[in-house]
């Protein structure tokens, strides 16, 4: 039976995940030390796993409510309050989602009817694309360059606005470049928004994964955040990638009609994931700063000996992503990083894997341990001196 003409318009339009791609040949090749996966290489803090297995032992095996447990929506808007200045009401203007994957999902079907269009800045994460034609929208892409420090500027955002433009994607702290947007360069932006009465969501899951600087929240800017979706959750903050557990925190007439769509997909989150949730956001801080500290010691060694092996790399100032060029090799970004799994046995990831602007670089990850990172580089300097 031919399965190609039951499928959907929108499925069969949208690509399968570059980085899952190059991950999946990555595991192939023996030997090869991964730069390439965007999560944690640490374990979640003992307590946190701790709280979960409480949870369980005591019978908390049930749906919880369709928001997510009311001490757990208590718990992040104290924590967006305390750290971003950014206030939600537990009952009416959180839900707790399965990651932030779901989160953007829920956020962009809930906005989009069919046809808006949706700015989505890149280089950027790889799922705004195909969620926005999922829910129907049209992706617009936005080009960020690295002569900004990969910001979005406000003046090419603005000429890429059509009277069809409905929703801004905005991704900072960035995944792939590292780039963080401070309040200042975020308040051109915001006028910008207002103009075109645009509605923004926030992608700032790595909103605590800066070095040297604070996160800015969009909807801290005066005016935004009645027009702001923020998304963020618990994968890379505390180490929690597979316990897929996010948020959305927005205005309540968002957030009851989010809210249906959240129910008639997923129902809830995970009940014992929540719990342990509770348990991070209020004894987790010690975490955050060990591993932020670490981050910070790989990324300067890591920036160091990119530098030093004469590849040109901007310096990020959030998550955990180096996005050095590679353009003096001469080879595309595809060719370097297919040669430098097969002959270098590192893998790294394509940066036209988060849109075709990103074409000249690579996606170095430093979630990875100091060894790994030691002996990447030293494998990395062998092949460029081969090439
Ligand atoms: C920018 C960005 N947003 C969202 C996600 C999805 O995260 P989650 O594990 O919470 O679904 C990722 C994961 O890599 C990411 O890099």
């Amino acid at each position: 039976m031919e399965q190609e003409k039951y499928l959907s318009d929108k499925v069969k339009s949208i690509q399968a995940s570059g980085i899952r791609n190059f991950f999946n040949m990555a595991a192939e090749v023996k030997g090869a030390i991964s730069l390439s996966l965007g999560q944690p290489d640490f374990v979640t803090p003992r307590h946190i796993i701790d709280a979960a297995v409480k949870a369980l032992e005591e019978g908390q095996t049930f749906y919880t409510h369709n928001m997510g447990l009311i001490e757990l929506r208590e718990e992040i808007a104290k924590f967006l309050s305390n750290r971003y200045n950014i206030n939600y009401n537990p009952k009416t203007e959180i839900i707790v989602t399965i990651g932030v994957s779901q989160a953007i999902d829920t956020a962009l079907r809930t906005l989009v009817s069919s046809g808006d269009e949706v700015i989505i800045p890149q280089p950027s994460f790889v799922a705004y694309q195909p969620c926005t034609i999922m829910s129907g929208g049209v992706p617009r892409f936005v080009p960020t360059f690295e002569e900004d420090n990969f910001v979005l500027r406000p003046d090419i955002l603005e000429k890429n606005i059509t009277d069809k433009t409905k929703v801004l994607i905005l991704p900072y702290p960035n995944n792939p470049t590292g780039a963080i947007m401070t309040r200042d360069e975020l308040a051109a932006i915001a006028e910008v928004v207002k103009r075109h009465d645009l509605i923004v969501i926030s992608d700032e899951i790595y909103s605590e994964l800066t070095y040297g600087v604070n996160h800015t929240s969009f909807a801290s800017m005066p005016d935004m955040w009645e027009r702001t979706i923020t998304v963020n959750g618990f994968s890379k903050t505390y180490a929690m990638t597979g316990w897929r557990l996010g948020y959305i925190a927005a205005p309540k007439g968002f957030i009851k009609e989010m809210v249906k769509v959240h129910q008639y997909t997923v129902t809830c989150a995970p009940s014992m994931g929540q719990y342990a949730a509770v348990e991070a956001l209020k004894n987790g801080d010690e975490d955050i700063k060990k591993m932020v500290t670490e981050y910070d010691n790989r990324r300067k060694f890591l920036l160091g000996e990119i530098r030093d092996m004469g590849l040109h790399c901007f310096e990020p100032r959030g998550a955990f992503y180096l996005f050095p060029s590679i353009k003096n090799t001469g080879l595309s970004s595809d060719e370097f990083a297919t040669r430098l799994l097969y002959e270098g046995k590192v893998a790294a990831v394509p940066g036209t894997a988060f849109g075709e602007n990103g074409e000249g670089f690579i996606r170095l990850s430093y979630a990875s341990s100091m060894n790994d990172l030691k002996e990447a580089t030293k494998r990395m300097r062998e092949f460029l001196k081969k090439i």
